[in-house]
């Protein structure tokens, strides 16, 4: 049986056990340079210290017109390596394996940033339509990505993580409803994972074998069975590890939390979602899943029961950065309460009781 204190490799990087850090934006810790501060290296060398194997290090913008807000870390500038460097050594000192989520926020990008783009000129967020981007800018933004990637292992980042889930652009290309296009970039599930696959082949090209490449993808668009297609071509890419969250369109009754509850399963439908890409890519590449897994005995059932390969911690790392050490070690932790604030940033109520040990 595997267990969580248990390490796997993905790609050539060792992972020491099977806790992953969830990428997880510090709303107020960048300035509009998207440079990393010393708040940042500290939050992630806390998260390091207290036993996460892998940290993915929270979204960060391929371009200035990227960013969902104004002030949010970025990599479209050489001037930004220096601050990563600091992140990676955090980690690394700390014995934690380090990738990067990179991120393009498309028609969800902040409208006063520049003009907001997207697969089609669909209603952005607030409403306004989006312009439908060319196959030349199309070509561009994928090269974006792929210098990201290029600086993130000039930084020494073990790997990059593409954001494809939760409504931004590589989802957006991934999902009907957002992806109008009739080109070979919009249609089918081939055409709609063709964005992100050749942004995972370019950065294969560029940043080489040893590098680790994965997806945060959508595991349900507007089905599983179709996500699982979508996935499928980001793997033919060349992509190593996937981590599975929730994305545009959800049309898939079969999913319910009373079902779950009914077979004893004590997680929520969005790590069924996991369990169910472990299903179909088990043995052939390693799946993670995430979403509510705030306490020990969830995150022990998911590997113990060889449901995933690795587990997300969002919002239970944030509130106590010691958390993984009560899952390792059975050390007492506090416990995320779900309020608002850290998902949806200052200014709302927040009563997280670890606030103190941030
Ligand atoms: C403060 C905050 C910031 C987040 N930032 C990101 C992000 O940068 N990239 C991403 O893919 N998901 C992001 N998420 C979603 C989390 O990674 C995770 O999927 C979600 O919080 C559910 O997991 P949890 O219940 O363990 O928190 C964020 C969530 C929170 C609370």
């Amino acid at each position: 049986m595997t267990r969580v204190n248990d390490g796997i490799t993905i790609n050539k990087t060792y992972i020491k056990n099977r806790l992953t850090m969830a990428p997880t934006v510090k709303f107020d810790y960048a300035g509009p340079d998207g440079k990393v501060t010393d708040k940042h290296v500290e939050h992630y060398r806390k998260r390091a210290e207290h036993g996460c194997g892998l940290i993915c290090v929270e979204a960060t913008a391929v371009t200035p017109g990227g960013r969902f807000g104004r002030n949010h870390m970025g990599l479209w500038d050489d001037e930004q390596i220096e601050g990563h460097k600091r992140i990676v050594e955090a980690c690394h000192d700390n014995g934690a394996a380090v990738i990067i989520q990179l991120n393009h926020a498309g028609i969800n990008a902040n409208p006063e940033l520049g003009e907001t783009v997207g697969p089609s000129a669909v209603p952005t967020r607030d409403g306004e339509p989006a312009r439908e981007l060319t196959i030349d800018e199309i070509y561009d933004l994928q090269d974006k990505f792929v210098s990201a990637a290029v600086r993130a292992k000039e930084a020494g980042y073990d790997g990059v993580q593409l954001h494809g889930c939760h409504s931004y652009l590589i989802n957006q290309f991934m999902s009907k409803t957002t992806n109008q296009r009739t080109d070979e970039y919009g249609g089918g599930y081939e055409n709609r994972a063709r964005f992100g696959a050749e942004i995972i082949s370019k950065i294969r090209k560029e940043c080489g074998d040893d590098f680790l490449i994965s997806i945060r993808t959508a595991g349900i668009e507007p089905d599983v069975t179709t996500a699982i297609s979508l996935a499928e071509e980001f793997v033919k890419a060349g992509c190593d590890y996937l981590q599975v969250s929730t994305g545009i369109d959800w049309e898939d009754d079969s999913l319910s939390e009373e079902e779950l509850k009914k077979q004893g399963r004590p997680y929520n439908t969005v790590c069924e979602l996991g369990v169910r890409f472990h299903e179909h890519f088990k043995g052939r590449v390693p799946v993670s899943c995430v979403n509510g897994i705030n306490t020990p005995e969830i995150a022990r059932y998911l590997i113990e029961n060889d449901l995933v390969d690795t587990v997300d911690l969002g919002r239970a790392v944030l509130a106590d950065p010691a958390f993984c050490e009560a899952v390792l070690e059975d050390k007492p932790y506090v416990k995320c309460l779900g309020c608002p604030r850290c998902q949806y940033g200052p200014g709302m109520p927040h009563k997280c009781p670890a606030k103190q040990k941030q």
